[in-house]
């Protein structure tokens, strides 16, 4: 990543004369560290210094057999797209309490150095909770040894097994955020909470500070939720940035209303656009139409909104 804001700057440099070119290699030669940030002030994202927009789409590795995954994250490029959002199932990776498995088609490392080398930018949704992508939202199995566990809550048991993994994988994802060199530019923190009863804002602070210890203080962190007030209402919390999520169908005007109810200032972010939309056993295939997409995406596009298909 870093050789792309070489390349950026090398081209401008040549045409200036030579104490500004000393000057300037001088400063690269310094090495301002690759960064990422939200700019509340203009409303957008900013890469090494530089107003950004994603325009992403999600691709889980779990579900692709390792021999696939770069031409699948090539074909994602030559659509047109600059990065790719996948979860990280839990249960995938530890099917037994301490049991971790990244080999083979669960090495989720070999797939973010796949993507860095295509040139895709990554949003990494570690969970813990990952909704309908998995059968319990990618929670493994053996939580409900104890018969009286609540799930996504300070419940001890639960917030003990959460503490373990992400103690393994957020160190392991580490050096792949954009910070470190790496192609993650934000990490997104639970799921939808907000669709959850529970509501329990304790538990989203001890994510954030568990997140936040393993993976420091400047990676953006973020939620997403429905694009309705009362789902931000338990879903966002302070120190992780609240984006929303709509279908084609959706008010664009409306729901990131609702995105600028949680967060005034910064990008807007529709983190899921539902090109499609899942079947139900026996019912009829979903389908949505390529115009509706086509004709919402540009909208989002024009308000100059980041978003993942
Ligand atoms: C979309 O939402 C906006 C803001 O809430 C509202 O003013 C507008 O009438 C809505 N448009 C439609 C077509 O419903």
């Amino acid at each position: 990543m870093t050789a792309g804001a070489v390349r950026g700057l090398s081209m401008p440099v040549l045409r200036f004369n030579g104490v500004f070119l000393l000057l300037l290699l001088f400063g690269l030669s310094l090495g301002t560290s690759p960064s990422f940030s939200v700019d509340y002030k203009n409303n957008c994202f900013r890469k090494d210094g530089e107003q950004f927009r994603y325009i992403s789409g999600s691709i889980h590795y779990s579900r692709i057999p390792r021999a696939y995954w770069k031409d699948r994250l090539l074909k994602m490029y030559m659509a047109g797209l600059n990065a790719i959002q996948t979860y990280v199932p839990w249960n995938y990776h530890e099917e037994s309490p301490g049991q971790y498995d990244f080999s083979g088609d669960r090495d989720v490392q070999y797939f973010l150095k796949l993507t860095q080398e295509i040139g895709l930018f990554v949003i990494l949704r570690p969970g813990p909770y990952i909704c309908a992508e998995w059968d319990m939202g990618g929670l493994p199995s053996w939580l409900l040894n104890k018969k009286n566990i609540v799930l996504r809550s300070s419940d001890a048991d639960y917030i003990a097994a959460v503490d373990k993994w992400m103690g393994k994988l957020l160190p392991m994802m580490k050096p792949y955020l954009y910070q470190n060199g790496g192609p993650i530019i934000t990490v997104q923190v639970e799921n939808e909470y907000g669709s959850y009863f529970a509501c329990d804002y304790n538990y989203m602070r001890h994510l954030t500070k568990l997140f936040r210890a393993h993976l420091g203080d400047e990676v953006v962190l973020f939620t997403t939720d429905g694009a309705g007030v009362n789902y931000l209402k338990c879903g966002s919390i302070q120190d992780l940035y609240a984006t929303v999520d709509f279908g084609p169908g959706a008010n664009i005007t409306a729901a990131f209303e609702a995105q600028r109810h949680a967060e005034p200032y910064g990008p807007l972010v529709n983190s899921e656009f539902y090109t499609g939309w899942l079947d139900h056993w026996g019912s009829r295939h979903s389908v949505v139409s390529s115009a509706l997409v086509a004709k919402s995406l540009s909208r989002m596009l024009a308000v100059e909104a980041n978003v993942n298909l």
